[in-house]
């Protein structure tokens, strides 16, 4: 039976790509849903059960809703998920959690106030591949992580219009290379301890922000990323009604031990590789048994905490800081 009811506050892109996996959850159901777009969240009540409703408040108030989704764009959210957790809720919010480090503290006071879960999810959330990474780096069979690498191009967001904004969301790392600088973190299992960061606009001087960022990550006991992304590259974008561009992806992992990881879609699924002097070793990564909105409901339920692949509010206020720090010491 499906009985823990959620509220979703902001029914844009990011709901329309978390829709199947609220579908397919046993535990949890869509109550209500808001969006100032009444048309949006309409939209969504049909396609997931449950009701458009007139106010945030109205979700807030309900006393019969214990998990609120809280998706909107990053320089809106301080004020409705400190509400929502004031109000006794339990939260599940995206990436980037704000703009500023101001925002992001008083987010996390107010959870830790009320004693509340707030799990923000990334693109670490509900992936297998990234929690097969994690285990093969804690078996020791390869040595420990030392160089985490990877580009990413695409072309800059289209369909909507903050997210090139620095004070609303920030430039490409902010948007979309916070993922992955959150992974590498995650797979190092070590403090980062210092960091060079660059950002440069190459091709686009009308946006807001630069279309290039690149971090140099370095974590103690000898580890770096390197973690570079760029929007410079006039990429295809497939539809400007939401997230549906032309991606490129090149990522690689080298141990301490020399092992060289990779990844690729083979036809078995997923599949990590790693390699040494010609001789290779695979995994391959096993689908998740329950979907991301479950398990967050059954760690609230049992009152365990958060499962590996949901970073909380600290993690993710951690990710903010980190990136905002690194964009000042640039500047020389
Ligand atoms: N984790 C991921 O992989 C991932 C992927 C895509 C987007 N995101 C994140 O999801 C968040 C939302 O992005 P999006 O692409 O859905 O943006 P969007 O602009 O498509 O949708 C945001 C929605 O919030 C609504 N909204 C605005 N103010 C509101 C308010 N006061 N109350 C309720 N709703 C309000 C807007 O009307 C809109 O429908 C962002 O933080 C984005 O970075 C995360």
């Amino acid at each position: 039976m499906k009985n823990q009811k959620i509220g979703i506050i902001g029914c844009g892109d990011y709901l329309r790509w978390q829709s199947q996996d609220l579908k397919n959850s046993k535990n949890v159901k869509v109550k209500s849903l808001f969006d100032p777009d009444k048309a949006r969240s309409a939209k969504f009540a049909k396609d997931l059960g449950g009701k458009s409703v007139g106010s945030s408040d109205e979700i807030l108030n309900d006393k019969e809703i214990s998990i609120v989704c809280v998706f909107v764009p990053p320089w809106i959210r301080k004020d409705i998920l400190v509400k929502a957790a004031n109000a006794g809720k339990h939260i599940i919010t995206t990436k980037p959690l704000a703009p500023s480090i101001a925002e992001c503290r008083a987010m996390v006071d107010a959870v830790k106030k009320n004693n509340v879960k707030c799990g923000v999810f990334y693109r670490r959330t509900g992936n297998s591949g990234i929690e097969t990474y994690k285990r093969i780096f804690s078996s020791g069979k390869v040595g420990k992580l030392a160089l985490y690498k990877q580009d990413w191009i695409h072309h800059y967001p289209e369909w909507n219009n903050w997210a090139t904004d620095p004070e609303k969301n920030g430039g490409p790392f902010m948007d979309a290379m916070i993922h992955n600088m959150n992974i590498s973190k995650y797979l190092m299992g070590r403090k980062p301890v210092s960091c060079s960061y660059f950002s440069e606009n190459f091709a686009h001087p009308g946006l807001k922000c630069s279309d290039t960022d690149f971090m140099k990550l370095d974590f103690e006991k000898n580890g770096a990323a390197h973690l570079f992304i760029t929007w410079a590259a006039d990429l295809a974008v497939h539809s400007r009604d939401g997230n549906d561009r032309e991606h490129i992806d090149i990522v690689y992992m080298i141990t301490d031990k020399g092992w060289r990881i990779t990844e690729a879609w083979e036809k078995e699924g997923f599949t990590i590789t790693a390699s040494r002097s010609g001789k290779n070793m695979k995994w391959i990564a096993k689908d998740f048994k329950d979907t991301t909105y479950d398990r967050f409901a059954d760690s609230v339920l049992k009152n365990k905490p958060l499962p590996s692949d949901i970073p909380d509010v600290t993690e993710a206020s951690e990710d903010i800081k980190l990136i905002r720090d690194a964009e000042k010491s640039k500047k020389i």
